[in-house]
This record gives structure tokens, sequence and C-alpha cells, in this order.
């Protein structure tokens, strides 16, 4: 039944198929949003020079425009809008320029969500999934109760460490692991790692991706904190200039796994959370087509699709309103929004806590600042 509702577009045909209600009935009839105007993306810029962004909800008949309320209120398709996936696979073409032909890109709710259905589709329960050995807990929340078992790959400033996973690997014993096969999946957050901070290098990514092509392992690259990325921190001054165009921009970013990709061994969870709003629950996945579709078959079946409201939302703000160049522009804005908050922070940890007691490293991405404590000779992480 999903698969024939692409012929409900043919033009005369009345489907008596699926329960969806008429848009007769849909109770809202217009939906405006201020939103701030390239580049005055303040707070206080927007509330006195904002723009306020309308959509009616028969605006595609009207001929007003591509999308309205009609659509967005109505049952959607598990992979999104036609409006915003094409929006985000522009995106993904622009930022990270996958290597191989048939990669594809789906909505999801977020990558909660989407960490939720990968675990459901690539294991089974007494199977073991390779993480950092200090993650982000909500990842082992969600293996837990599907019976799927954590192992910590060995961690330094940089993030998880290439040899050690390799280690693990190369010695798995299945017997000392009660029959469990050798994991084949690494969880990884590359940028701002909740909760240390660390962030991937470019070097570091290329020799974790060598040793998931020496072992075969499929990698679940989360990476909701990659435009977090900040400019370096200099302690005894000021961070230097933030890139001034595009080109400068995109050359600032440390490249993504799926950027590395050339065998279609990652999928990659992006979200608008940290970089729009976390309420509007909806991110995106990149992968190879075959895994892309198992994605969508089991959105379907659990959150139908994101919301129509938030993808109707971010198509009129990202799509109509900035276009990718203003969305780059907003993203530069937050690095050095980012980058300002970071730098405060570490000078009051520079002012405030005992150096001989506590140690840490600057994040270059991200919301996490993790001090190393040292108590009687013992080294500790702790998050703030
Ligand atoms: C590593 C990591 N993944 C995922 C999430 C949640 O992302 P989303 O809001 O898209 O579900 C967070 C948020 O704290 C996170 O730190």
């Amino acid at each position: 039944m999903k698969a024939t509702a692409r012929y409900l577009k043919t033009p005369g045909i009345i489907s008596l198929g699926g329960g969806l209600p008429s848009s007769e009935y849909f109770p809202i009839e217009k939906l405006t949003v201020k939103v701030p105007t390239v580049p005055h993306f303040s707070e206080a810029e927007t509330r006195d020079n904002g723009k306020t962004l309308e959509v009616g909800k028969h605006d595609v008949a009207e001929g007003k425009g591509a999308y309205d309320l009609e659509i967005a209120l109505n049952y959607g398709q598990g992979i999104g809008s036609a409006q915003m996936l094409r929006f985000v696979t522009e995106h993904v073409e622009i930022i990270h320029r996958p290597r191989y032909q048939d990669w594809q890109c789906t909505l999801t709710v977020g990558n909660t969500s989407a960490l939720d259905i990968a675990l459901r589709m690539f294991t089974r329960p007494g199977q073991f999934i390779l993480m950092d050995e200090y993650t982000f807990s909500s990842a082992i929340q969600t293996a837990r109760p599907m019976g799927v078992e954590v192992v910590g790959v060995n961690m330094d400033a940089e993030g998880l460490i290439p040899e050690h996973l390799d280690d693990i690997l190369s010695n798995w014993d299945e017997q000392a692991r009660d029959g469990a096969e050798k994991p084949f999946l690494l969880y990884a957050v590359p940028c701002g790692q909740n909760p240390t901070g660390a962030t991937q290098g470019l070097e570091r990514r290329k020799r974790i991706y060598a040793v998931a092509q020496k072992h075969d392992l499929y990698i679940l690259e989360d990476d909701p904190y990659y435009f977090l990325q900040m400019q370096p921190y200099q302690a005894t001054d000021h961070s230097p200039p933030l890139p001034s165009t595009h080109e400068e921009f995109l050359a600032a970013l440390i490249p993504s796994f799926l950027s590395l990709d050339t065998d279609g061994r990652v999928m990659r969870m992006d979200s608008f959370s940290k970089v729009i709003a976390p309420g509007m629950r909806t991110g995106f996945i990149t992968a190879s087509e075959q895994i892309v579709e198992r994605v969508v078959r089991h959105q379907e079946m659990s959150v139908q699709n994101p919301s129509g409201l938030s993808q109707l939302t971010l198509y009129k703000l990202l799509d109509e309103h900035w276009g990718h160049g203003g969305f780059l522009d907003w993203l530069v804005y937050l690095r050095g929004e980012y980058t300002r908050r970071r730098d405060v922070m570490l000078r009051a940890c520079e002012t405030h806590l005992p150096k001989d007691a506590v140690r840490w490293h600057p994040p270059a991405a991200g919301m996490f600042v993790c001090p190393i404590v040292s108590l009687l000779g013992r080294v500790s992480f702790h998050s703030l």
C-alpha cells in the first residue's frame, strides 16, 4: 500500500484506499513564522527586522508555492517530503561530496530515532557493538534493551584510538564472549563527542576507516555537532577570524566519515537539533540506497514520517528564504557564537580551576568540556 502512494498524484485518481482525512477538515488555514534575514542573525535583529514567512493551506493549487499546509498536514512519505528531501540531498552534496554514486538520503525524526532504527536493522540479541569507552548515554540505553552489548574502545584527546579498535577485533575470542561473533558495527561520534568533547582529526578518521576496512566494519556516524566545529583555541589571545567565504568555511570543516567512504560502509546521521532547534525533531540519514531503503521501511512502521509542520517550517526557512548560501552563512554565524562561548568557558576554567588537580583539552567542536581530574595519582574523566 505504501508503494502505491506515488500513484495518488496522477491526475484523475481518487483514492479510496487509505485513511487520509480531507484537508477541508484540517483546522489550520495559515502559518506565519518570523525568522532572521542574512546576515542579521541575532535574536535582537530578528525581533526588530526579521522576515515574516507565510504559508497557506492551498498555496500549491493557487500557484503560490511548492509546499503548503494541505500537503504538510496530511500523512507523508516515510522518506520525508520531496521538498525537504531535495534540500538535504543538495546540502549533503555541497558539504560531504560522497565518493560513490548510489548514495541516498532519507529524512528522520532526529538522530536518537535514527540510531534506534539502525540498531533494530543491524543487530540481534547477544551481539556486540563497538563504541567509544565514554559515549553518549542514550546510545548505550538504546542498545541494551535490544540485548546488544557494548565494547568500549580506548580514547585519547582525539577520541577513539584506532590501534585499540584493531586490537579488540584482531583478538576477539568468541568463547570468552559467550559465543558472540566479532562485532561488525562501530558507533562513532566524530565531532565534539558527547561527553568527552573529543574531535577526531582527519588523519585519525582515515586510520579508523582503514581499520573498518580491514575488519569489514559498518560505521554508524552520529554527527549532530558537525557544524559546531569552532575556530582554533588560543589561550592568550582571541581566536582567529571566522572564514570570510563559503569556500573557506567548507575547507575549515573536517571531512566526515561519509566523505571518506568509498565502500558504502558508513551510515551518516545528521540532525537539525543543534543547528536549528531540537523541537523540530528532524534530521536525515545518508547511506547507500540499499540501506536507506531499509531505513525507510522501518520508519513507515514506526514514526510514519517526520512531522509535516516541522518539514514545512524548515523548507520555508532553509529553501525558500535562506537558500543553501544563507544556510551556510547561518552555520558560520553559529561557528562564531560557539567559539565565543567556548572561549569564555575555558578562560573561566583557566582562572578558577586548580591546574595541579585538573587538566582539560580545549574542545574543537560541540558543547562539552571534559576535565581530566587527577586525584592521588589516578586520572579519570568527568564531564562538566
Ligand atoms: C551524540 C549525540 N547524538 C544524538 C543526540 C540527539 O540528537 P537528536 O536530537 O537529533 O535526536 C545528541 C544530543 O544530545 C548527542 O549528543
